[in-house]
């Protein structure tokens, strides 16, 4: 059915353009009670071995939806009634800011990826908080928020910005992701240098902490699929130095590898950050590489070309606790969160773990 839609409908539509009409629809059936109640109980079915802990929050699910989709934190209950578990809105930044010129996402669909360079087109971190403080969610979702740095802003007053936008949404967040790894905001991925990185987080932790004495709102960091493995190494060890909750490996990559000989080239030679498919096997290496560095002391988040169960579920054996997704929603519609769940909830019945968290880092663990 989606296939029908995606191949008569949104293939022929700027990307774009169709993200937001998709997004649209999500939103206007999640306003009416009775239709967001009956899709939401087909969509997002619970499955009781699914239930997960997580950076000190309870989940129904270690499965959500990763940053980018809902920038603006418009349509958090929608996306919960189509199954995600949680939700990352973001990436918010200080100021708003219209990101960069269109045409700016493109899809190359033998591939099933995406390229994009939207340059954090978003509201701003004073209008995604106001939002965020009148929201009244429907449905028991985690929101992470994930905040970046506002384009005119240089690089030597970065950590202002991002202590503005941890100050303002760091309230409202379940957990707060300190982004580092677009490649579509120029000098942002210098920041995961060890020295940038270390006074950055620090000043976002003491921000949060400031916003919100009450309650330690665990805090993330989201790399790139781009960085040496020395630099990955180092950014493991300064998560660990600093108390850090969790990273999340991976962001889009500057990389064109893994990509077939079908996708049209010009568009495989489009600016931007590749998502998908082609980001597969370089996100699962990052995220196991994580994995051996810091075992159980940091919650990792597993995201990069996860497209079905079987994805999801090497994931969490190679050291994920949570694991998200973004491309693969674009490809194959409503009914994919669904289907992650029931193939996970599948896949942990017939294995030999009892729990979800007995089988995070099980690959990793044999293999040391
Ligand atoms: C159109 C688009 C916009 C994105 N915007 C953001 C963003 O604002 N912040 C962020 O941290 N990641 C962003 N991402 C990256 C995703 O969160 C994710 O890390 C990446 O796409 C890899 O996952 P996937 O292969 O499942 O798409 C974006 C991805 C896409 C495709």
């Amino acid at each position: 059915m989606y296939r029908i839609l995606f191949t008569l409908l949104f293939s022929r539509m700027d990307p774009e353009g169709a993200h937001h009409l998709a997004f649209r629809w999500i939103r206007r059936v999640a306003r009416v009670p009775v239709l967001r109640t009956f899709v939401a109980a087909l969509l997002a079915p619970r499955y009781e071995e699914l239930r997960t802990e997580a950076l000190g929050l309870r989940l129904h699910s270690p499965f959500g939806l990763a940053a980018g989709f809902d920038k603006n934190a418009v349509g958090i209950d929608g996306l919960a009634m189509v199954g995600f578990d949680h939700v990352e809105i973001g990436t918010v930044t200080g100021e708003p800011q219209p990101g960069n010129p269109k045409k700016r996402l493109f899809r190359l669909v033998p591939d099933r990826a995406l390229i994009n360079r939207m340059g954090f087109n978003n509201d701003g971190s004073l209008a995604v908080a106001a939002r965020l403080a009148s929201r009244r969610p429907v449905f028991r979702t985690v929101v992470g928020v994930n905040i970046g740095k506002t384009k005119v802003v240089p690089e030597s007053e970065a950590a202002a910005d991002y202590v503005k936008s941890a100050e303002r949404l760091a309230p409202h967040a379940d957990y707060l992701v300190v982004n580092v790894s677009s490649p579509n905001t120029p000098g942002l991925r210098s920041l995961q240098a060890v020295d940038q990185l270390r006074p950055l987080l620090t000043a976002v932790r003491e921000a949060a902490d400031r916003a919100v004495p009450a309650r330690r709102v665990p805090l993330l960091v989201k790399i790139a699929p781009d960085l040496a493995d020395g630099d990955i190494d180092a950014v493991a060890d300064l998560a660990v130095e600093l108390g850090l909750d969790g990273i999340i490996a991976t962001n889009t990559t500057i990389a064109r590898e893994g990509l077939g000989l079908t996708s049209d080239p010009a568009l495989v030679q489009e600016t931007g950050g590749l998502s998908g498919a082609p980001l597969k096997a370089r996100s699962l290496e990052v995220l196991r590489r994580l994995y051996a560095r810091v075992g159980d002391r940091i919650t990792l988040v597993g995201v990069g070309g996860i497209e079905n169960a079987e994805d999801a579920w090497q994931r969490i054996l190679a050291g994920a606790t949570l694991v998200q997704g973004y491309s693969a929603f674009i490809y194959q519609g409503p009914f994919w969160a669904r289907s992650i769940h029931k193939g996970l909830a599948a896949r942990l019945r017939t294995s030999p773990y009892t729990t979800l968290a007995d089988a995070v880092g099980a690959d990793v663990r044999t293999s040391a």
